[in-house]
């Protein structure tokens, strides 16, 4: 049994090592200069003896409810033959990004083809050994105040809106409008409007103001992406901060490079002069997994030339931000090296 579980760990390590030295994201790949981080030390890998890796080993060390898990059973049950839920758009052309987004598909295979998992936050991170989440998730900790207190702002892949409302609580925005691509998430999103989670101690005078002073936060299904522009969105230059967390590489891979270029336009439009756009892009070596979702990613993903290393340029260059930052996230050793190697990217406009 024990051979058993070094082999399986050998054999991650190597699929980890191989991942992180096709892809070698490095804060000079992204565009932001610096010394080139070394791939082995990008995915670092926990102990052997972790229960975590014991139990993906076969050892039986007891129940705890494992996220990944719920999110795995998701996947199995989805093989056995429901039907999908996200709304499947159609993909466009040269600057158009998409017409509509028509019924849900029913290959089972493509229930999250845009990255609507419905346990995301389940799984994105390490849990206490209780199993309970750790305290607010590390972006939102790595997000400055100034992007957000007192300002009107726009989540753009907003999930089932729990990173939206924490931000907008913990930071006391003016407004703060989420959008989606699939009515479900945003059908949760509003749920957790109707019956917020009892709010956790507030840890400080300002968290406490900013529950008193509940912003206004809303959630709207639309595809940000969408040709004709959804009437839902703020009008140009009506925002300060625009959050597009995880999101760009599912628009990539349904809409294309025409579909990124309308996001980042998008973005750029809707905010006033000096505001900014929050942006967490995935490294190309992610989208490998997901390439032949459909046959539309399929097409998309043979066809992309605007690789994500080149996301900034694009941004400075063509789109017309004025600078560049990046913010350090506090995550913990043990959270998924896959979302580490995610920058967290301010642009002022
Ligand atoms: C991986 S999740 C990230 C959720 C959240 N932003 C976060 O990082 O915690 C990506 C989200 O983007 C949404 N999405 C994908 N394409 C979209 C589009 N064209 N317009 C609006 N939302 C989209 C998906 O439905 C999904 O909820």
């Amino acid at each position: 049994m024990a051979a058993l579980a070094v082999a399986a760990h050998l054999t991650r390590q190597r699929k980890r090592k191989s991942r992180a030295e096709d892809d070698a994201v490095t804060r000079r790949d992204w565009g932001l200069g610096g010394a080139p981080a070394d791939p082995s030390v990008a995915a670092p890998l926990p102990s052997l003896l972790a229960p975590r890796r014991l139990r993906a080993a076969g050892f039986a060390l007891g129940r705890r409810p494992s996220p990944r898990g719920e999110a795995q059973g998701e996947r199995r049950r989805t093989r056995r033959g429901s039907r999908g839920e996200a709304s499947r758009t159609a993909a466009g052309g040269d600057g158009a990004a998409a017409e509509s987004h028509p019924p849900p598909p029913r290959t089972p295979r493509a229930k999250f083809v845009y990255g609507n998992y419905k346990a995301y936050y389940g799984y994105r991170y390490a849990r206490a050994a209780d199993g309970s989440p750790r305290g607010p998730e590390p972006r939102v900790r790595a997000l400055r105040e100034e992007l957000f207190r007192g300002k009107d702002c726009l989540d753009v892949g907003c999930n089932a809106g729990r990173l939206t409302v924490d931000v907008a609580l913990r930071y006391g925005c003016r407004s703060m409008l989420g959008v989606d691509i699939d009515a479900r998430l945003i059908a949760k999103a509003n749920a957790l409007l109707r019956a917020p989670p009892a709010p956790a101690a507030p840890r400080s005078n300002a968290d406490f103001k900013a529950l008193l002073l509940r912003p206004a936060v809303r959630f709207v299904h639309c595809n940000f992406v969408q040709q004709p522009r959804c009437a839902a969105l703020p009008p140009a230059a009506s925002l300060d901060t625009v959050l597009c967390l995880s999101t760009s590489k599912w628009v990539h891979l349904n809409f294309g490079d025409a579909g990124v270029r309308c996001l980042f336009r998008r973005a750029y439009d809707c905010l006033r002069p000096g505001g900014h756009f929050v942006l967490e892009p995935q490294p190309w070596s992610s989208y490998r997994k997901r390439a032949n979702l459909t046959p539309c990613i399929a097409l998309h993903y043979k066809q992309i030339q605007l690789r994500p290393h080149q996301f900034v340029e694009c941004l400075l260059g063509e789109i017309g931000f004025r600078s560049v930052e990046e913010l350090e996230v506090p995550y913990a050793e043990e959270d998924s090296a896959g979302f580490k190697r995610r920058p967290l990217l301010v642009l002022t406009k």
